[in-house]
């Protein structure tokens, strides 16, 4: 109770008030999130757990700017993000945002760091500044000394951390990932999880990822339960730093 008191004097880099989001799926309605209101912090690892169908990714959806709610707001940096026009949100998401998803999508072809150079290249940044951010990248989720393999030369952890390098490359204020472990063993799963609290510490950025599997609450900063398109609880941890990646 303590600890809860204490975050609520932490402005949230992002919040989500009193969300519903509805689909329609031919007569029948989806009420997919009811009501629902979280606050995600800078420098932290938020997980929304719960099973599948709960509504996990349509709340990863919103908060990402890449659907809207019927009903509540998404706070971030002081505007309502939801009513913003689609040219707007497009650019907070190029801009501000980065995404992980489940399948790791990397560009076969392309090394490690040339994955990253590519990303970096398609932000605006230049030639001499995509090296030192690409290997910074690198260096970050611990794959420096893999820099020239391609994806089919990695292995399926160290891949998803290459998709991590990327996705943060242009400095995002928020992280998100959509069962980023759910194609990995569980000790891979839980060191990308690993990797994604050093960045959230290091870089002060918010993260956030779903996950149906109870074993990733243990290395998160701050746990949503979802059921049935509610949220049913709300847990901290306090997680000390003796890891490496
Ligand atoms: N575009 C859509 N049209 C109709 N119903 C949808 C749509 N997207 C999601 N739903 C429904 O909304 C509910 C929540 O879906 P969501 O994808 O958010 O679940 P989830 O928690 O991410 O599940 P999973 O763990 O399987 O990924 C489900 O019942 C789903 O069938
Ligand atoms: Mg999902």
């Amino acid at each position: 109770m303590m600890e809860k008191l204490k975050r609520n004097h932490i402005k949230p880099t992002i919040a989500a008030k009193n969300i519903c989001r509805t689909f329609k799926s031919g007569h029948e309605k989806v009420h997919a999130l009811k009501d629902v209101s979280i606050d995600i912090n800078a420098g932290e690892v938020t997980l929304l757990i719960g099973r599948s169908g709960s509504g996990k990714t349509t709340l990863l959806n919103i908060l990402g700017a890449m659907d809207t709610p019927n009903e509540g707001e998404v706070i971030f940096e002081e505007r309502n993000i939801a009513s913003l026009p689609e040219h707007d949100r497009d650019m907070l998401r190029r801009c501000k945002m980065g995404f992980v998803f489940q399948s790791i999508a990397l560009i076969s072809l392309m090394s490690a760091y040339e994955n990253i150079d590519f990303a970096l290249r398609i932000s605006g940044y230049d030639k001499k500044q995509r090296k030192h951010r690409t290997q910074e990248c690198l260096t970050t989720v611990g794959l420096a000394n893999r820099a020239n393999h391609r994806p089919a030369e990695l292995s399926g952890g160290e891949q998803q951390r290459v998709a991590i390098a990327r996705a943060i490359s242009h400095k995002p204020k928020i992280l998100y990932a959509d069962e980023p472990t759910a194609e990995l063993d569980t000790h891979l799963g839980l060191q990308v999880v690993k990797v994604f609290r050093k960045m959230a510490i290091e870089n002060n950025i918010a993260v956030v990822m779903t996950s149906h599997d109870p074993n990733m609450v243990e290395l998160a900063d701050h746990i949503y339960k979802l059921e049935d398109g509610k949220i049913v609880s709300e847990t901290f941890n306090e997680i000390k730093n003796e890891d490496s990646v």
